[in-house]
């Protein structure tokens, strides 16, 4: 085949040099502008897992890159005056100079023609080439030529940052945190070679306006650098080789990242194939720092293609698409690691730095990526974890004598006023649709006392409705009279008697999501008779088949208010240890807060503190009849998912307001508040909200949604991105959810019920055998 390679960085050479191993008859040119030996940047980082792919592949390359490789274990964070270290996480790094050299003798080597100091203008450049590979970088000109077929999706990101590096050397993978007038400044700092390390300065848009950085040329640039960072640079200036860039135009040493994306990777171009690779197809923030392992396992995986089917000009467009299908889902994963860690660099400052101690400031670092979990910390550095759990624990007022191991967050105390939970799982509330006339029974004794012997910490109810028109089914439990009162205080008294477990009472009022069928029958949908009539914000329907709602008036508004008043008197006569206001999933009061489903035109529409007022007054009012001592949640939707909705700015905005107004913590749950909705759904999806409300409103929150394993409540409560943790699926599945987890991560220091201690013996030595096996 005749192949031609526009652009020689790290995807560019190394496809090369594969296919020509592969197969020494290819004609292979590599067409590159600079000139050989020449390149911006300084050193990359790979892992050891990146280079075994290569040594597969082509064993002299990867030897010679080894050889020239800088290992190290160690991050290291510098705050605030004060140093944190952690083991186990196995970088590579090298130059990317080097890399680059070792990549282009290699390609010398093999006959791999290198043409340098020559602009490729157009893919159509190379009429006799079977083959074109578009590996010319981030700002891909053929990738733009043909932006029609390949569909980039180019998001710039806000963070300026510059690639500088120094003499200085580090001996671990340094993050240098700096904090000026107008804001933070962070440095990604590692050593690739014995005498040079990268040095990479990044903040945010407007901190970078503010020190007049858009204003500076190259040279005041370094200098601003070094003055911020003098203390970690002992003698040593900041070095920048960015000679690519005009040296005197302000500003422009600075770059915003760009995180690319394409629909389509290849296409015909009436006379070759042309296929994109590496940064010009797909970028990977360097915060997780794998621009580089992706272009080679590109590379790696097209040649591999080509083997495997053939690497004849027929084969192209089958391997093409092949390539595409096989790479897309490997490469989506690792964007999204880098997507997640992008963006905690890119809020660190406003939410991270000043709110979260270095202890735990280092433990969200670590756990940026959402890819390192809690366990696999343990797996990295077991001493520094334990340190880490250690000190956690005694934040939670636990003393932990030495000699014991501490227990995981997972099961530290948690106290808001004079409530104490004994660990960080909640049961979520969750509608049984089982009650009678509003009456929680016997299923409700049953459900609630296996879940509290099953080791949660705390239980919400159910949505208890305030008054029957405010129920969603008519199997929806109730407290509006003395009856129900008693029905619940019968559980309290049980999980109180029979567990360490508290209670918690959710109520709420389903507004024009009410007088619907049952969650097993048409949900929904209005009941086939009987029906109620409902009250909302305004007097729009919910679905296609739902009733109409009228508009709550004043006289409305104060009948409902009482009635969550009086049901909040019933609940602290009934034991509730806490009581949680649902202003959630398009029920009344999420009705008021959302634009989508308020547009009143009086004092409780419009901006954000008026869609709150009714909310704020109702809270007010159950404020001053529940007990001083017992704390009040408020569970909001804290992105409606669809446009023209509330989104996580207002979650934040109203938020403000419950804490301004006394609430003691947030539930931070989302959508359901308009039929239609497209949420994002994964692994703890909901969590960046109660993780941006916590820190940056500055109240406890309690994250949910598909919250599944002891791992995933580690991690959230451990990098303090909540303080409790809803579980509610789960427990429908496994009432000793809490209990099995604990067992699967080897936490002794839970209670099991006596009655169930050779269960408890039994399940933990089938855990080991299954373990061991
Ligand atoms: C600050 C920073 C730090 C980074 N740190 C890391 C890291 O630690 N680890 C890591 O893995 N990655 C890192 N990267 C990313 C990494 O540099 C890229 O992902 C990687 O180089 C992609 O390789 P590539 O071959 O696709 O593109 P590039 O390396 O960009 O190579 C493209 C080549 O094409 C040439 N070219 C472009 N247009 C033309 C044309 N029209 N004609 C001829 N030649 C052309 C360019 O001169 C260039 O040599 C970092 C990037 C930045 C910006
Ligand atoms: C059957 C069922 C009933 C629910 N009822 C309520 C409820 O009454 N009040 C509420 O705020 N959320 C309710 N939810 C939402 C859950 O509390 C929780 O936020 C959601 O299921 C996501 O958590 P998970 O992924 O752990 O299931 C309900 C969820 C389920 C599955």
């Amino acid at each position: 085949m005749r192949i031609v390679c526009i652009g020689g960085g790290p995807a560019g050479l190394y496809f090369a040099l594969l296919m020509k191993q592969l197969n020494p008859a290819h004609r292979i040119t590599v067409v590159e502008r600079n000139k050989p030996y020449d390149t911006f940047g300084w050193g990359v980082v790979f892992s050891d897992a990146t280079l075994a792919g290569m040594r597969e592949w082509d064993a002299p390359t990867a030897d010679a890159i080894e050889v020239a490789f800088n290992h190290w274990d160690d991050i290291e964070l510098h705050i605030g005056g004060r140093s944190i270290r952690s083991g186990g996480h196995g970088f590579v790094g090298i130059g990317r100079k080097k890399l680059l050299n070792i990549l282009q003798a290699r390609c010398e080597a093999l006959d791999v023609e290198l043409v340098f100091e020559t602009e490729a203008d157009s893919d159509t450049d190379y009429p006799d080439a079977d083959l074109v590979i578009a590996s010319d970088g981030v700002s891909s000109r053929i990738r733009q030529r043909h932006a029609a077929v390949f569909q980039p999706d180019v998001v710039t990101r806000p963070n300026r940052f510059i690639w500088l590096g120094t003499k200085q050397l580090f001996d671990a993978f340094n993050f240098l945190f700096e904090k000026t007038e107008h804001g933070w400044f962070q440095a990604h700092v590692y050593k690739f070679d014995d005498t040079t390390t990268t040095f990479i300065i990044e903040t945010p848009e407007e901190v970078w306006k503010a020190h007049g950085l858009d204003q500076a040329d190259v040279a005041q640039s370094v200098a601003f650098c070094e003055r911020l960072f003098a203390r970690h640079l002992g003698s040593h200036p900041l070095l920048s080789n960015a000679r690519h860039l005009d040296p005197l135009k302000r500003g422009s040493a600075w770059i915003n990242f760009q995180r690319v994306r394409c629909k389509q990777w290849s296409l015909f171009n009436g006379q070759s194939h042309v296929v994109l690779m590496g940064d010009a197809v797909h970028t990977a923030h360097f915060a997780i720092g794998s621009g580089t392992k992706l272009a080679l396992e590109d590379a790696i995986e097209l040649t591999r293609l080509f083997k495997t089917h053939g690497d004849t000009a027929e084969h192209i467009p089958a391997v093409l698409q092949r390539y595409q299908a096989e790479r897309e889902i490997d490469v989506l994963r690792l964007q999204n690691a880098a997507w997640n860690a992008m963006e905690w660099f890119e809020v660190v400052g406003t939410r991270y730095c000043d709110a979260l101690e270095p202890e735990q400031f280092m433990y969200s670092m670590l756990t940026r990526s959402q890819r390192i979990s809690h366990e696999n910390l343990r797996l990295r550095d077991a001493a520094w974890l334990e340190g880490y759990e250690r000190w956690f624990a005694a934040r939670a007022g636990l003393e932990v004598p030495a000699h014991v191991r501490p227990p995981s967050p997972m099961f530290t105390p948690y106290t808001l006023r004079g409530l104490t939970v004994p660990n960080r799982v909640v049961v979520s509330p969750m509608a049984l649709y089982s009650a009678v006339d509003g009456l929680p029974g016997d299923f409700h004794l049953v459900h609630f006392g296996a879940r509290a012997l099953g080791g949660a910490g705390l239980l919400y109810t159910e949505m208890t409705c305030v008054s029957p028109d405010a129920r969603i089914t008519p199997g929806c439990a109730g407290l509006w009279n003395d009856t129900q009162r008693d029905g619940w205080k019968r559980i309290v008294d049980f999980v109180h008697g029979n567990s360490g477990a508290k209670m918690g009472l959710q109520l709420g009022h389903a507004g024009r999501k009410g007088s619907t069928q049952l969650g097993w029958q048409q949900a929904d949908d209005p009941l086939p008779e009987g029906n109620w009539p409902l009250f909302s914000a305004s007097a729009i329907p919910y679905g296609a088949n739902s009733q109409r709602p009228s508009a709550m008036t004043r006289a409305d508004m104060d009948s409902a208010t009482a009635d969550f008043v009086a049901a909040a008197r019933r609940g602290a006569e009934a034991g509730f240890d806490i009581l949680e206001l649902h202003c959630a999933h398009g029920y009344l009061l999420s009705s008021f807060l959302s634009p989508l489903t308020n547009q009143r035109g009086d004092e409780h529409g419009g901006s954000v503190e008026n869609r709150a007022r009714f909310a704020l007054e109702v809270f007010a009012a159950i404020r001053a009849v529940w007990p001083g001592d017992r704390p009040i949640s408020i569970r909001l939707s804290c992105h409606d998912w669809f446009p023209g909705g509330n989104t996580a700015d207002d979650a934040v905005a109203i938020a403000r307001l419950f804490k301004a107004a006394g609430a003691d913590i947030i539930d931070c749950s989302s959508g359901q508040v308009v039929a239609g909705q497209k949420p994002v759904y994964g692994r703890m999806y909901q969590t960046p909200f109660a993780d941006r409300i916590r820190n940056e409103v500055g109240i406890p929150t309690v994250a949910v949604g598909s919250i599944f394993e002891a791992d995933h409540v580690n991690m959230v409560i451990a990098a303090g991105r909540a303080d409790l943790c809803a579980v509610a699926r789960p427990h429908l599945a496994d009432p000793a959810w809490t209990l099995h987890e604990a067992a699967k991560i080897g936490h002794q220091a839970i209670a099991w019920p006596q009655p169930y201690l050779s269960g408890r013996g039994q399940f933990e030595s089938n855990l080991r055998r299954a373990k061991a096996n």
